[in-house]
């Protein structure tokens, strides 16, 4: 399928509108374009606001920017950049104000369905970079030449895979003989090294997003995108993030805490936000997504 036919389902719409809350005249940061849904709400929302839209993915801006350019005009402006480099980004581009920023963190499904290495269900590449020009260590690379002990950090820090250890040995047992190429290469073996195979979701789930993770420097980026974008914010302006899974949120959650007790930003949501029961039935994989929000104090 073109990346053109498939279609992101974007998550939490109504939420982000309500938080980001867009007025006339004020610019937006969307940090992480993917196809646009996001963008286009807010855009949507407030006829007079305007939207600064950022993804690492050139094909992801390339697909999906053309047609919201030519519906928005100049109102909507696209970066192709990484978000750990807010800060820069914003000098280069001479971005004078910015009174709300999102960040649906992650990758899309498009990216999941059409990017080698990605899926565990299709076998293409071990490559796993959402942006090649920004990651130069592939999948494959770090399969192939990591220490066991290495791989086993990796797999248990950002997938909590509880097999770790045995998946690990036998990865380094396996490259020996056979280098590491495919993605049905690695599932295959995790699924026979893995002791329990009565699994919802297919046992390799867990190394695949750790691996992903790590190759794409998921977290670190957090971490940078979360102090830029607060200071790069104009007084009262908001920062709403969407997390997928438990270690990024817990990056957002502590953040905010901490900014909050140093008085740089008052929390808005107490406790996560996730998908309404409606959402939930449209669209199932919005279960994992978790929203919060704070707002940038005055300064006395
Ligand atoms: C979940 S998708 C966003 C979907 C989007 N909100 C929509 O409605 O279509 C996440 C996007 O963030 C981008 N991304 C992830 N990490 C990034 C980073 N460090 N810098 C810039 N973009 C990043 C990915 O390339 C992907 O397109």
């Amino acid at each position: 399928m073109t990346e053109k036919q498939l279609v992101h389902k974007t998550v939490l719409v109504d939420e982000v509108l309500e938080y980001l809350d867009p007025k006339p005249g004020h610019v937006y940061l969307d940090a992480t374009f993917g196809s646009g849904g996001h963008t286009r709400a807010i855009l949507e929302r407030e006829p007079k606001c305007s939207v600064i839209s950022l993804d690492w993915d050139q094909v992801a801006l390339d697909t999906y920017g053309p047609a919201l350019k030519e519906e928005f005009g100049d109102r909507l402006t696209l970066i192709w950049g990484n978000f750990a480099l807010l800060y820069k980004l914003v000098r280069e581009n001479k971005i004078k104000r910015i009174d709300g920023v999102l960040a649906d963190f992650g990758t899309s499904q498009i990216q999941i369905i059409n990017r080698p290495g990605f899926s565990v269900h299709r076998d293409t590449p071990l490559d796993m970079r959402m942006s090649p020009a920004h990651q130069k260590i592939t999948a494959a690379e770090l399969l192939n030449k990591g220490t066991e002990e290495k791989l086993r950090e990796i797999f248990w820090q950002f997938g909590q895979e509880r097999n770790a250890r045995q998946i690990a040995a036998a990865i380094v047992q396996e490259r020996v003989i056979k280098p590491f190429r495919t993605t049905k290469q690695l599932a295959d073996l995790i699924e026979r090294v893995s002791p329990n195979k009565n699994r919802r979701i297919h046992p390799a789930t867990q190394v695949f997003q750790a691996l992903r993770i790590y190759v794409n420097k998921e977290l670190d980026n957090i971490s940078a995108f979360l102090a830029a974008a607060t200071s790069a914010l104009d007084e009262q302006g908001r920062l709403v993030c969407i997390s997928f899974h438990s270690l990024e949120d817990r990056l957002v959650k502590q953040f905010f805490k901490e900014k909050e007790r140093e008085g740089i930003l008052n929390i808005l949501t107490p406790h996560m936000i996730s998908a309404s029961e409606e959402e939930l039935r449209e669209n199932p994989s919005s279960r994992s997504a978790c929203l919060r929000a704070a707002e940038k104090r005055e300064e006395i």
